[in-house]
């Protein structure tokens, strides 16, 4: 898409093909997401969903169990007809590896709408997309209306995302190629732009200049659950940071693009991930901590540790990590930049925080706190913005102060429900508009620097065991004076 291309807008019919269509991910967000923006009425078109899975066949048990997952989520429970309705439009497809007759009857079906986009999305492990996506450019399905979703993590490091990158490239062009990071499909990551581009206030003061650190912290309560084999060969460094803490970062550090056309805004985040400090077999061990949830309790229920989660006993799986991480540009010299993701923390939240520096000049030295402000970015559970700043507390006799936090509360100004991330995904997926899709060399950039962590970390930093139910490590890499945000 050219630079002064508009954005595409229109939703036209469509056929989505779920591979892992019986997948949790599949249940609980992909398929409910469509259902939103169909009750809504955003989706006005005729579609179909075909959802693949390589071993089950009841069609009928299969959507009353979709019923449940959809129901899960809405407050009017009484939505019988439109969600049968919805229903009517999906089907379920039994398809074994290398099943070459079963994508045959698959073409022969989605012929029937020729004149539809057919949208392939693989939500399956990315071991798997080479053999789909072959199997599917030799059966003849893919064609110049075609698209492809691609599910995290993509590889297992940049050798692997590469030949995955490869194959997938040789059937379907960049523009037809949607690799999802469903943090970016949050309301609150996307007004992270707004917060930055459409407002005069921060803009001017968001640099090294101004700032003395970031922190970008994404604290789970839940454990492994039921992910062990999946989660045990990836870790927190895969599962979350290589994906939703960068993406983050990228748009908090950003520079303004020149327009909200795709390309404008991913060349600027791509070079974000290219001035990020690469780590070496020194600087990893001051900066990066690596942690293990062991047992522990949380609101009075007791919790297991990780090996006890996943039934292995000499795991190394981190579960946690905190890195303090450097961009090499001229607006980030110098400024510390905390990433920290973890499962089994105290809390569920996510936010980025910006600490200002102190004021230069301090005329009321009388103040216990430093004249410093926090721009406080609460991404989830509830979604929030708040600047931190010093007021005085009224009483004759002198100044005494007081840190207050200006607050917007999301949901006191917009009392509509928030669309869940995959809603906005998956329609700008249909629309063709890749705003909020990482391209090649984004993935690309993010890897690198992600293997100058992998290449060193278990040799070079210890694995730090943390009780479930509590903060975990970290504190090691902050500098001095600073603490981390834990609210
Ligand atoms: C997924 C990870 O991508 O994101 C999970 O694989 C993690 O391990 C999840 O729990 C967190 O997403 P959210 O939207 O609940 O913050």
């Amino acid at each position: 898409m050219s630079f002064r291309q508009s954005i595409p807008n229109e939703i036209t019919p469509f056929n989505l093909v779920i591979f892992g269509g019986d997948g949790d991910l599949s249940k609980r967000k992909i398929i409910p997401a469509v259902f939103h923006r169909f009750a809504d009425k955003q989706i006005k078109v005729d579609f179909t969903i075909r959802c693949i899975s390589r071993s089950l066949s009841d069609e009928k048990a299969f959507k009353k169990m979709l019923k449940e997952f959809i129901q899960l989520d809405l407050k009017d429970k009484d939505n019988d007809k439109v969600i049968d309705d919805f229903l009517k439009r999906v089907g379920l497809m039994t398809i074994g590896k290398n099943d070459t007759e079963s994508y045959s009857e698959l073409k022969a079906d989605l012929d029937k709408t020729e004149e539809y986009q057919n949208v392939y999305y693989f939500s399956v492990p990315s071991g798997a997309f080479s053999e789909i996506c072959n199997t599917l450019k030799d059966s003849k399905l893919i064609n110049a209306k075609s698209k492809v979703v691609l599910e995290k993590p993509l590889g297992h490091d940049l050798k692997s995302s590469r030949a995955i990158n490869d194959i997938i490239s040789a059937a379907f062009k960049e523009e037809q190629i949607f690799r999802i990071d469903h943090y970016l499909g949050k309301e609150t990551v996307q007004n992270l732009m707004v917060l930055r581009f459409a407002n005069h206030l921060f803009e001017r003061a968001w640099n090294a200049e101004n700032i003395k650190d970031i922190q970008i912290t994404v604290a789970e309560s839940l454990g492994v659950e039921k992910r062990a084999g999946y989660y045990d060969n990836t870790g927190a460094l895969l599962d979350m940071m290589q994906n939703h803490l960068l993406q983050l970062l990228c748009l908090i550090a950003m520079e303004p693009p020149s327009s909200l056309n795709p390309d404008a805004i991913r060349n600027e985040k791509v070079k974000v991930l290219q001035s990020l400090r690469l780590f070496d077999k020194e600087s990893i061990k001051k900066n990066v901590v690596r942690g293990q949830y062991t047992r522990g309790a949380n609101d009075g229920q007791k919790l297991n540790s990780y090996l006890e989660d996943i039934k292995q006993y000499n795991s190394e799986t981190e579960t946690f990590v905190a890195i303090k991480a450097h961009i090499d540009n001229w607006r980030w010299k110098n400024t510390p930049i905390y990433l920290r993701t973890g499962k089994r923390m105290k809390r569920r939240y996510s936010d980025i925080v910006i600490n200002f520096k102190e004021l230069p000049h301090n005329i009321f030295p009388e103040s216990k706190h430093p004249l410093q402000n926090k721009l406080i970015i609460r991404l989830q559970p509830e979604e929030r913005i708040e600047l931190v700043q010093l007021s005085k507390i009224p009483g004759p006799g002198g100044y005494r102060f007081k840190p207050i936090a200006l607050k917007l509360d999301f949901i006191d100004s917009f009392q509509d429900r928030m669309p869940g991330a995959y809603e906005r995904l998956i329609i700008d997926v249909i629309r063709g508009n890749q705003t909020l899709f990482m391209r090649h060399d984004e993935l690309e950039a993010a890897w690198i620097w992600i293997e100058s962590i992998t290449k060193y970390m278990k040799k070079e930093t210890p694995l730090s065991l943390y009780e479930s139910g509590t903060w975990g490590p970290g504190d090691e890499i902050l500098d001095e004076n600073t603490k981390w945000q834990t609210k």
